[in-house]
């Protein structure tokens, strides 16, 4: 089958080929530019991002782009928004639950002919494939491109046990720390020319995609609401200094980054210099799916199933991974993860100089509240003196008792959509329009709603605010429920 006729028979795509074609015309000009600038320089997003006057048209005017990306009810089927067996399952989804009722999950395999359907429209739009981003196992010829924050962890331990084990043995078994803490030269893709060639045709391929609204907030929530003084330096200052109005002097000097907000984020994640970091990248870019035609394109929604039929596909025995082991082992790495490094000497030197210890408690206990792993009705009550005292493994006590203690799972799911809400409704339309044009393709490829998280089914349609982020004052979701 040809691709144009794969295009015809895609999910979704049938009504919606007119708009792609309609707004490729119009882009016509901007693809040659992405071009020229993907031929000439490293990045895009200096002429197609920032550039308002000349994509205003398809980002930023509601009428046209509303039509074609926004209405959901046009496009008829739509993947993934039943499902619910997630690890930080998408918040979309309980409120489209409501709204879709007769909507399955795509499968995998309209899945796939979406991507090489819009691969055949956007063909111009070409990057250079990754390769030393990629892990494989010979052994078993597999081959994975880990999107971070999208369970990159969880199939970099697989993939370290389907290596290293037989049979297999679960990913859970294997320590994150160690996992990072060196390189392994082994898993690494050093192939290049034919033997690249051969290396795609004879291997599994993997790629795990998440929404870009999700990742994004994601990024956000584990690395700068968190304790985190190197991304702080990293992002932080970087998106101060370019997007706020302050003196260079009082960045440079005092300021650690540590209160960089979440619209300041946003604004340096669409930038050149965020996209051209692996942990912000859009999906399109990073793992360039219209270069290898990954054999299975799983998501974070649907995260179990998809990784079922991956099993399947490599004739593994589910019962070896220990799958029901992953919501305890999300928890207790949350909760660990979140105070390990963050309580750590060195991580404190940083910190210290900017914010005061209960200040790091107070974050670290938020981001779990954010998360959905601790209510918001137990604040954060630890006095100053025994913050003074305490350490890392009393504080990963405390917080288990939180976690252990917070049992509304329907209040819990609330929590973290409000959270997620709120932090999108400070982000300027021009940014949000930003988003929309930057992981377009991600967008489009992965048939995700291009409109930011909202709580459609409130009965006022008006979002109760709750400062969500304000980690400093005790939360109060009331207003919200
Ligand atoms: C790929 O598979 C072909 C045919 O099965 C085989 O001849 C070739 O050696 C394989 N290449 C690699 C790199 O495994
Ligand atoms: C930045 O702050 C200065 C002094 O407060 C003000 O005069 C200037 O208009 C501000 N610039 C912007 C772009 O907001
Ligand atoms: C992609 O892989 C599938 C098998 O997974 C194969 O049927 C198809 O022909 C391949 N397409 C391209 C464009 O290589
Ligand atoms: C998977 O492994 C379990 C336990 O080792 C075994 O009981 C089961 O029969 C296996 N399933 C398949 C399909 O091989
Ligand atoms: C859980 O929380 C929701 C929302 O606040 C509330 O309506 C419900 O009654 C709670 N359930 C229990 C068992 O407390």
């Amino acid at each position: 089958m040809r691709a144009r006729d794969i295009c015809l028979v895609a999910p979704g795509l049938r009504t919606r080929r007119r708009w792609e074609i309609a707004l490729y015309l119009s882009l016509l000009f901007g693809v040659g530019l992405l071009v020229f600038e993907t031929l000439h320089a490293r990045t895009w997003s200096g002429l197609y991002g920032d550039n308002k006057a000349q994509f205003g048209r398809y980002g930023d005017n509601k009428a046209q782009f509303g039509r074609y990306g926004d209405s959901m009810g046009q496009f008829g089927l739509h993947g993934d928004r039943v499902q619910s067996d997630t690890v930080e399952d998408d918040e979309r989804q309980e409120v489209e639950l409501t709204e879709f009722p007769g909507t399955r999950p795509e499968s995998i395999a309209s899945r796939k002919s979406r991507v090489i359907c819009l691969c055949s429209l956007w063909s111009k739009i070409a990057f250079r494939p990754l390769v030393s981003h990629w892990r494989v196992s010979r052994k078993h010829q597999f081959l994975y491109c880990p999107v971070e924050k999208t369970a990159s962890t969880f199939w970099r331990r697989f993939l370290h046990q389907l290596e290293y084990t037989s049979p297999m043995r679960s990913p859970f078994d294997v320590d994150v720390k160690s996992l990072y803490a060196s390189r392994d030269k082994n898993l690494e893709v050093t192939e290049s020319g034919e033997d690249l060639a051969a290396l795609w045709s004879n291997t599994t391929k993997l790629l795990f995609v998440r929404d870009p609204y999700s990742r994004l907030y994601s990024a956000y929530v584990d690395k700068l609401l968190s304790p985190n003084p190197t991304y702080w330096n990293n992002w932080g200052k970087t998106a101060i200094l370019k997007y706020r109005n302050t003196t260079a002097e009082a960045v440079r000097g005092d300021s650690c980054g540590d209160d960089v907000t979440f619209p300041e984020f946003i604004r340096y994640a669409v930038s050149q210099d965020g996209q051209s970091d692996t942990h912000v990248m859009s999906i399109y870019r990073l793992c360039t799916p219209c270069k290898v035609n990954y054999t299975v394109i799983g998501k974070m929604e649907t995260f179990s199933r998809d990784t079922r039929h991956l099993l399947s596909v490599l004739r593994i025995n589910e019962s070896q991974l220990g799958l029901e082991r992953m919501a305890d082992d999300v928890t207790r790495d949350a909760v660990v993860d979140s105070v390990k490094d963050a309580m750590s000497r060195p991580w404190l030197d940083e910190t210290l100089r900017c914010i005061t210890r209960a200040d790091v408690v107070r974050r670290i206990w938020r981001k779990l509240q954010i998360r959905g792993f601790v209510s918001w009705r137990f604040n954060y009550g630890i006095d100053p003196q025994t913050v003074t005292a305490m350490d890392g493994a009393s504080l990963v006590e405390v917080l288990k008792q939180a976690v252990r203690a917070s049992t509304n799972r329907t209040e819990l799911g609330i929590q973290k959509r409000q959270a997620m809400v709120e932090a999108f409704s400070r982000v300027t339309p021009s940014q949000i329009a930003a988003i929309k044009r930057t992981f377009f393709l991600d967008f489009q490829m992965f048939d995700y709603d291009s409109s930011p998280p909202s709580l459609a089914n409130s009965r006022t349609g008006v979002a109760a605010m709750t400062d969500a982020f304000d980690w400093r004052k005790d939360w109060d979701l009331s207003p919200a429920l």
